[in-house]
């Protein structure tokens, strides 16, 4: 018997308020035209006031993973929060999801891998499954990015590409006997990173390297806003997300035809599309939902899942291979039997 770490709900939550990119070029020197064309955005959600944080969207998609899997919040052993916006710069956004869902004391940590919160978040549970440290896990992604752009013809370049939104896992620690046909749960993952990049797509200020900290000059001169040299960070993605895929297919003898679903990050549509031919999968196969939500960072790929499995398209049993890449650089995926 292998002990293995079981997705037994995901749920998601977003936002009510949609901005389209007509509703953005009224505001910036941008166009619908050109949003599409470079990422295949054609909205994003924003939250409908500076009172609702990270926490609030996370909650929201937690109450709704806890609830689809019939779980209780004292029945968890062990809470994940990934995010690059929290609602503090300490404590992490972890603890008050014990809190808020009135959890037991019990260990509660967060994960700064930016786009790649997802993938690090399961590797990171599926060690405390193995090592028989949780069984019973809520693992939730969550960004509110909104405030942070600069909603200006200044910050077009990243300020089209983001919005906010939250999902949410409930994962369980679960003996599969090596004769069982299904063997659900995650069977591999695969992480990487790479610090020559973090001056590439960053946001510095407020931070410790900063002198001041933070000062009325840095708000002036707008560097508190996040930055990226989008054409080198778009060519990393592209080589670390192939490699990605292939390592986990090649080290668990998988071949492409046999993945019944890839769940990418979202972006860039070019970025996946480029992906998806290098990997020779179908259209069919990849799943994207950019078109909606743009970049909702560590939230994507469980967004994505929720969403997936309401259309039908993620079923039990499903062979599903994410993958991501983010600031840092981070990249990584997860070999997943549904
Ligand atoms: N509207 C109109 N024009 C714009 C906009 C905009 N919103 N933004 C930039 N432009 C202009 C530029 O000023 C430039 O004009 P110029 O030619 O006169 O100088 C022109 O459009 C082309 O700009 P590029 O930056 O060369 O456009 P590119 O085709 O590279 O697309 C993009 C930019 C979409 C950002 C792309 O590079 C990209 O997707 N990069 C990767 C993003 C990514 O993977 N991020 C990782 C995850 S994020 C995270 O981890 C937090």
């Amino acid at each position: 018997m292998e002990l293995r770490s079981v997705i037994r709900s995901v749920a998601h939550y977003v936002p009510e308020r949609r901005v389209s990119n007509e509703d953005l070029s009224k505001i910036m020197d941008t166009s619908d035209a050109w949003i599409t064309e470079r990422t295949g955005i054609k909205e994003r959600r924003f939250v409908e006031s500076s009172e609702v944080s990270t926490a609030d969207l996370g909650e929201r998609a937690a109450r709704l993973a806890l609830e689809k899997a019939g779980w209780s919040s004292e029945d968890l052993d062990l809470i994940v929060f990934a995010t690059l916006s929290p609602d503090y710069y300490f404590p992490g956004v972890g603890v008050m999801m014990q809190q808020r869902l009135g959890c037991r004391p019990i260990p509660a940590l967060d994960i700064r891998a930016q786009c790649s919160g997802l993938v690090y978040g399961l590797s990171c549970v599926d060690g405390y499954v193995k090592s028989r440290q949780a069984q019973k896990i809520l693992l939730v992604c969550a960004e509110v990015q909104s405030p942070v752009l600069d909603l200006t013809t200044r910050g077009r370049d990243m300020a089209v590409l983001f919005g906010d939104g939250a999902g949410a896992l409930t994962i369980e620690a679960a003996r599969v006997g090596t004769s069982d046909p299904t063997q659900r749960g995650i069977i591999d993952s695969f992480l990487g990173s790479d610090g020559s990049g973090a001056d590439v797509l960053c946001m510095k200020t407020p931070g410790t390297a900063v002198p001041g900290f933070i000062s009325q000059d840095d708000i002036a001169q707008a560097r508190v806003h996040p930055y990226m040299d989008g054409k080198v960070v778009f060519k990393n993605a592209v080589t670390r997300l192939i490699e990605t895929a292939t390592t986990l297919m090649t080290r668990n003898g998988v071949k492409p035809e046999q993945l019944d679903l890839v769940i990418p990050h979202q972006a860039n549509l070019r970025i996946n599309e480029m992906v998806r031919t290098q990997l020779g999968l179908p259209p069919e196969r990849v799943f994207n939902n950019i078109q909606r939500y743009g970049n909702t960072t560590a939230a994507t790929i469980p967004i994505c899942m929720s969403e997936a499995v309401e259309q039908g398209i993620l079923r039990e049993g499903a062979l599903v291979l994410t993958i991501a890449f983010g600031a840092g650089f981070t990249w990584g995926g997860n070999l997943i039997r549904w």
